[in-house]
């Protein structure tokens, strides 16, 4: 049994909630009267059409009786870009801070208040609305961490178009394939940016994209929207004497962000959206391969976003929150953009990496700007925990007072070094389990509320009803383990997989009709904490990043002389979880270094280089069971190096296991 650490009374003075029982009782009030619990929290929001009592929400999770659906506020009329910055200009925030930006070189740093974001957002929002941008379409976007990408975001939201943005740390083909299935109008981004030393040149990855959308995909994107931003930037490594030598610049389709707002006004009429409009999408790894377009809706994704925000980072006037993560994951859209924003709160927003300069980076970041809340990932934790103690204790950290955690199990030592190194032994730390699906947090701890355990998640947020399943479906009362599943909707649930409906159905309600399926497992203990031991399905999670076995599976064989490949995870000290890989090689191919190496090019070229393998096995078979499904079971069990793997007696071929044991590299 581990230990049990309860809030202290550093943390309990300045929350919200500031009892165990206290949060019960709201969680309870929560599920009975969703409505009164949802409207407390959309009062403080502008309307143009208030939420009508009586419908709140409607739902249906039970496959068998019909279309799934979710809807919330149903017959609301609003604008959430407006409500994140002319309600809080209007509000008397129009000169607070919105964002401390912190550039990839110490140097470079600047900040923009509320009133500056929602005049720079009008803008821009013009300037879409004059390529011919409006509501409904969609907009690609391909950026590094700086202050447009956010005035991009909610310039789409102000004219209700749809976000979809892509991790500028994905391939050019996974960039086509994106702009491709959303049928992207328009892609942002930026000349390049600087990654520690490394240059990322992102418009010439862009120049690719287009050109295979074009070819490969028959999708054009009329208008490429291109952020100078090197030239304003210290240069962090070499740099060519003439930065259009980095890029094509094609005059039909190019434009410039600087000369498109140049002369737009500051005014900009808000697009009213009925409350199940779409806000934006976002694509996350599917078991298939294919990524899947998440949807997410106006209204229900405000309240949820702005609603977990408050009670779970406990955000005060004045406090200075920073979330480390890219905005080209869900993280970064929910608790970079949005939730903050929502709560007129003042972020950091970080362009670089935890290493550059120096390995203090973040905690000299947590000193300069005096971070109250901070949140990242146990990935990052656990490299910074590797340099040692010197480089924390070089900073005053004494501001701190909630740490986040994000993207996969903590585990202990991890949550420990957290704790007692970044929070002084007496800050609170929420492990917020959530998905891209979720919206938002789903499982977490509540400062000042709850108790925690180093590597539990902990309980539901309000609105959140979990459950347990096991194999037949049947829901695990009491401590246990099994399918973790919810029986109903909170307002920042997806709404459907943009133009597949019958994919949204079939992934996440079909296995237990009445419930939405998370893909995790999880346990209850004794206490009633809740533990994600992390996903049932073939999904990987390589430093907080989901893919798929399938679709590194799919690169592996595109190369001509593999004949079938098999990817199982194997845990990795910093990563979580790293990719091991078997390859089985047709007839005439020779296994050789040249292979694995243009193997591993193959993968970071067509996903990205976070999904790189960490090793490449030759495998003269693989384990299979007599109706010909892989076990990867016992590929896991090699990949490890024990040879203690169990119930054999469904496979094929058992002679195949020895060869493979004997042939790790
Ligand atoms: C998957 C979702 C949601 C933000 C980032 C990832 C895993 C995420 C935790 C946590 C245990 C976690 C789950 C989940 N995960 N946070 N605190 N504890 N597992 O978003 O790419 O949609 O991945 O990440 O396996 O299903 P995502």
């Amino acid at each position: 049994m581990s230990r049990v650490y309860n809030p202290t009374e550093y943390v309990v003075e300045k929350s919200r909630i500031k009892s165990f029982d206290k949060y019960k009782e709201m969680h309870r009030k929560s599920l009975e009267e969703p409505e009164a619990f949802w409207s407390e929290i959309a009062k403080d929001f502008y309307w143009q059409t208030p939420p009508q009592p009586g419908k709140f929400v409607s739902y249906n999770f039970d496959i068998t009786k019909g279309d799934i659906f979710v809807k919330w506020l149903d017959g609301a009329v609003t604008n959430v870009c407006f409500n994140l910055l002319d309600r809080n200009v209007r509000n008397g925030h129009g000169d607070k801070i919105a964002y401390y930006w912190e550039g990839n070189c110490p140097e470079d740093y600047s900040r923009v208040t509320y009133k500056k974001l929602m005049d720079l957002v009008c803008q821009f929002a013009n300037a879409l609305r004059d390529i011919g941008v409006s509501k409904g379409d969609r907009v690609s976007i391909y950026m590094p961490m700086i202050l447009e990408t956010v005035v991009c975001m909610l310039a789409c939201a102000r004219i209700g178009a749809i976000h979809s943005v892509v991790f500028a740390g994905f391939s050019s083909d996974s960039l086509a394939e994106r702009m491709s299935d959303c049928k992207a109008k328009v892609l942002v981004t930026s000349d390049g940016a600087w990654r520690g030393e490394k240059l990322l040149q992102l418009k010439r990855i862009c120049d690719e994209a287009l050109d295979k959308a074009k070819k490969i995909h028959k999708h054009n994107v009329a208008k490429c929207v291109v952020v100078s931003h090197l030239a304003r930037v210290t240069p962090c490594g070499k740099l060519p004497d003439d930065l259009r030598s980095l890029y094509n610049w094609n005059e039909e389709k190019d434009l410039w962000w600087h000369e498109i707002i140049e002369s737009q006004s500051t005014i900009c009429p808000p697009e009213w959206m009925d409350a199940e409009d779409p806000l934006f999408m976002l694509y996350t790894s599917g078991s298939t391969g294919k990524p899947k377009g998440v949807l997410h809706s106006t209204a229900g994704f405000l309240l949820y976003a702005a609603a977990t925000f408050r009670y779970v980072f406990d955000y005060r006037d004045k406090d200075i929150y920073w979330c480390t993560a890219d905005v080209g994951w869900i993280t970064g859209h929910t608790y970079v953009v949005y939730a903050p924003l929502a709560n007129a709160a003042t972020s950091v927003m970080f362009e670089g990496t935890p290493f550059y300069p120096d390995n203090d980076r973040y905690w000299s970041l947590v000193e300069k700007y005096h971070v109250t809340q901070f949140y990242t990932a146990p990935t990052a934790i656990r490299a910074l925990t590797k340099f040692g103690d010197e480089y924390v204790k070089k900073h005053d950290m004494k501001t701190l007072r909630v740490l986040g955690s994000v993207g996969e199990p903590i585990n202990p030592e991890a949550w420990l070094w957290y704790h007692k190194m970044i929070g002084n032994g007496r800050c609170s730390i929420v492990d917020t389990f959530w998905q891209t699906e979720t919206g938002g947090h789903v499982l977490t701890s509540l400062p000042g509320a709850t108790p925690m355990k180093p590597g539990a998640a902990g309980f539901p947020f309000f609105g959140v009803q979990p459950t347990l399943l096991d194999e037949n479906g049947k829901e695990i009362e009491g401590p246990g383990e099994g399918y973790l599943v919810f029986s109903r909707p909170w307002p920042g649930i997806m709404r459907t997989l943009f133009a597949d409906h019958d994919r949204y159905e079939k992934v996440y309600f079909s296995k237990f009709p009445g419930y939405y399926c998370t893909g995790d497992g999880a346990k209850r203990d004794e206490d009633g904490f809740l533990w994600v031991t992390g996903r049932i399905d073939d999904m990987l999670n390589v430093s907080g990043h989901l893919m798929s076995t399938a679709e590194v599976e799919s690169v592996l064989t595109e190369e001509p002389r593999v004949s079938e490949a098999a990817v199982v995870s194997k845990p990795h000290p910093i990563k979580g979880e790293s990719l091991y890989c078997f390859v089985i090689l047709n007839d005439e191919a020779k296994f050789d270094d040249d292979l694995v190496n243009s193997l591993k090019k193959r993968v970071r070229n067509r996903i990205g280089a976070f999904a790189a393998p960490d090793v490449i096995q030759y495998a003269p078979g693989l384990p299979k069971t007599r109706s010909g499904k892989i076990m990867r079971r016992i590929l896991r069990k090699i990949a490890l190096g024990e040879r203690d793997i169990g119930d054999t007696s469904t496979l094929a071929d058992p002679t195949v296991v020895d060869e493979l044991f004997n042939n790790r590299p």
